[in-house]
């Protein structure tokens, strides 16, 4: 029904307002009475084999929503009821900030992918970290962190440190995004002094607060071979304890869309099916180099259960999706659970 009714009448209004549109609708009727436990029977998979004990959290099942989709974490509970164990809120930054020009979203359908440059849009850790205070869920809750535009990479690490403090008591891990391609130069945080300075930053600011929750950083799929041993070099200096595994790529190769169109939407993030390769070839790197004890979340293109298996059997833990949520909906989360359990 997604594809042949529902996805041809969205698609027919532009990716972001879709998103606002979905959301709402959502929101509406899961209000109604048994709505949500009616959808949750449908769509979500409980088995005793789905569970994945990782960085010491306990996931029901090892599908998540990726960063970038519940920004403000105003919908994630929600969205548990599509069947995911865990849901990436953020990227969230210290203070709220509109984002990039409007269209700042574009769909690729000849290529299942999207092309985004939304400038980390977001109302703020501090708000953000309000929001989640006031939702209980069974859901795993991961804080993806990022800096203001407006701050240059020379001050970058008071913003990371900000947002980390601000949302620390309200999530279950955290993300240090330093990947997104969209914010200038935010990508040369990846490089290695920028890196140490901030992950030695919030090491320490971890290691004086009671509980220890688990650090992760998200790699560009942009990284050359060499870029990422510097990363992991300093995610063992620092004791960091995972890794998400990619963002989206700035590159355009490969696609089968027009070049004309492509060059019209211009900067920006792909995400989607063509990325799917470069993610999981980067998660089967980090898995050989660090002999699978650095714990890898695998995103990037999976847009059906094979590509979800091929990502965990490369070496990721566990998996997010994004894209592939907007052009197979919500049966995705479903679908890969149910081939888990065949495997
Ligand atoms: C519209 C859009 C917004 C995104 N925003 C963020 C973000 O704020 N922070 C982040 O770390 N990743 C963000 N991402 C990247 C996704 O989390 C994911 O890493 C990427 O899209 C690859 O997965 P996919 O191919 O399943 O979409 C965004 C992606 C899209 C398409």
């Amino acid at each position: 029904m997604y594809k042949g009714i529902i996805r041809p009448l969205l698609f027919l209004m532009g990716p972001e307002t879709v998103h606002q549109l979905v959301v709402a609708l959502i929101k509406f009727f899961f209000a109604i009475p048994l709505v949500k436990q009616l959808v949750r029977a449908i769509y979500t998979t409980r088995d005793a084999r789905l569970r994945r004990e990782v960085f010491g959290l306990a996931f029901e099942n090892p599908v998540g929503l990726a960063a970038g989709f519940d920004k403000n974490a105003s919908f994630y509970r929600q969205f548990a009821a599509f069947g995911f164990s865990f849901v990436e809120v953020g990227t969230a930054t210290p203070v709220g900030q509109p984002g990039n020009a409007r269209p700042r979203s574009f769909r690729l359908p000849a290529d299942k992918a999207l092309i985004n440059r939304m400038g980390f849009n977001n109302r703020g850790a501090r708000a953000i970290a309000e929001r989640l205070s006031k939702g209980r869920t069974n859901m795993i809750i991961g804080g993806n962190i990022g800096k203001n535009t407006s701050t240059p990479n020379e001050l970058a690490v008071e913003d990371y440190a900000d947002a980390f403090l601000a949302l620390y008591d309200h999530v279950d891990y955290f993300v240090v995004n330093v990947s997104c391609p969209n914010i200038s130069d935010l990508s040369h945080l990846q490089d290695r002094e920028q890196l140490a300075g901030i992950l030695s930053r919030l090491s320490t600011i971890r290691a004086g607060l009671v509980r220890k929750k688990p650090i992760l950083v998200k790699i560009s799929p942009d990284l050359n071979w060499g870029q990422i041993d510097d990363v992991l070099d300093l995610m063992e200096e620092f004791g960091m304890d995972g890794i998400v595994a990619t963002n989206t790529t700035i590159t355009r190769e490969g696609l089968l869309t027009e070049s004309e169109k492509v060059e019209k939407i211009g900067q920006g993030g792909l995400s989607g099916k063509p990325i799917r390769a470069r993610s999981t070839e980067i998660i089967g790197y980090i898995y050989q180099k660090t002999a699978g004890k650095l714990p890898i979340i695998g995103v990037g293109g999976i847009m059906n259960p094979e590509d979800a298996v091929e990502k965990l059997t490369a070496g990721a833990s566990l998996v997010q999706v994004y894209t592939g949520f907007v052009y197979e909906g919500p049966g995705l989360v479903k679908k890969i659970n149910k081939a888990l359990l065949r495997n």
